[in-house]
């Protein structure tokens, strides 16, 4: 029997350090981009190895327009752009992203050590359109006050809800992505009661007890399928900020075996429901950015498909060679070979 190919790091746990890089590719940067996520693999194990305890890890998620530049091979049975909602009140807004590289660890300089190394190899190739760094906050708290994470699935059921499976063979072992970059009206939120805050949420600040409510963000987000089995997702949401700017943030980040539960969730907080017309949550906070994401198995990065147009072995010994990069990119690592840290 065939083994099950192996995933990404997509189920490591919660750490207390992230950072999120979306990229654009640019036009001729495509093979250097293939090149990156092929070593991938090789350049987190690189900075890792020497701090076991930082736990490094990097998920690498490419975008629906990205996918038919990058690979000759079938396109994931999900990925399509983010699709906008406009609900009476809020709008979650497409952004643009061929790639998504997030980076989690115990220790902020090991993410920031791999994002070093993944943008000098893709310099010149791509077009930065975000970046954050997130970091945990006291007990795992979003920068609302409240506690998020908690109804993660663990074990099986987090495989169960985000990994692709039989549904789609040829993308066995891969995760759909979504992010989405929060700012929030922190003064207005903090204005409000506590006990108002808590409906708005659904679970109390400071025990963190789920509460009774229909039209909170805990029971918008509670999706059912059809057989009215709840559907989960995983969540690796960041705060992130400045607090000389004034700038307060959430970055959300959910995987999922298919891109269906988290859009469902998404239409449930901004175009309502019959309990309630929107997410209050979203009176407080704006989303700057929505973008979808598959993320393949780390054997599909290892052994990468063909890039388009590049045909079978013998063809390609016939066919010219392709577009070179742009001069200042550095298709390689240090001529001495080393990181260069
Ligand atoms: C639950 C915060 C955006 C999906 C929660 C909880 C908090 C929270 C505090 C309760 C504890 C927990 O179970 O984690 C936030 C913040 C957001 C945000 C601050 C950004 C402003 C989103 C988005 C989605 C989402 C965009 C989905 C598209 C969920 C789900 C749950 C949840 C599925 C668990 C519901 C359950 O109890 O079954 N969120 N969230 N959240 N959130 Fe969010």
């Amino acid at each position: 029997m065939a083994t099950e190919p192996e995933p990404q790091s997509v189920l490591s746990p919660l750490t207390t350090a992230a950072i999120f890089l979306v990229l654009t590719v640019e036009e001729g940067g495509e093979d250097t981009a293939r090149d990156l996520l092929a070593d991938l693999g090789g350049l987190t194990r690189a900075i890792g190895f020497g701090a076991p305890d930082g736990r490094l890890s990097c998920v690498a998620g490419i975008g629906s327009d990205a996918w038919d530049r990058l690979f000759d091979h079938p396109r994931p049975a999900g990925l399509h752009p983010f699709t906008p909602l406009q609900g009476p009140r809020h709008r979650a807004v497409s952004t643009p992203g061929d790639l998504l590289f997030h980076l989690r660890a115990t220790r902020l300089d090991l993410c920031f050590a791999l994002a070093g190394q993944i943008m000098g190899r893709l310099r010149g190739a791509v077009a930065l359109q975000d970046e954050v760094q997130g970091f945990k906050y006291l007990d795992v708290r979003d920068l609302l006050g409240f506690v998020d994470g908690t109804e993660n699935p663990v074990g099986p059921a987090a495989r169960e809800a985000v990994l692709v499976g039989a549904e789609d063979p040829a993308h066995a072992g891969g995760s759909y992505v979504i992010v989405q970059k929060y700012l929030h009206d922190l003064d207005g939120w903090n204005a409000l009661p506590v006990e108002a805050q808590e409906r708005i949420i659904g679970r109390t600040k400071a025990t963190n007890i789920e509460r009774d409510e229909d039209d909170s963000h805990v029971a918008l987000n509670t999706v059912t399928g059809p057989d009215g089995e709840e559907q989960d997702i995983l969540r690796d949401n960041m705060p992130f900020g400045s607090p000389g700017r004034g700038e307060f943030g959430t970055y959300f980040i959910g995987y999922s075996r298919t891109p269906d539960v988290t859009e469902q969730m998404l239409r449930n907080m901004f175009l309502g429901t019959s309990a309630a017309p929107h997410d209050r949550i979203l009176d407080f906070s704006t989303a700057l950015t929505g973008t979808l994401f598959y993320a393949p198995s780390a054997d599909f990065l290892d052994d990468l498909p063909d890039a388009p147009g590049s045909g079978t072995a013998a063809d390609a010994a016939a066919a010219p060679a392709p577009a070179s990069v742009p001069a200042q990119a550095p298709a390689r690592p240090a001529p001495d070979g080393s990181l260069g840290i």
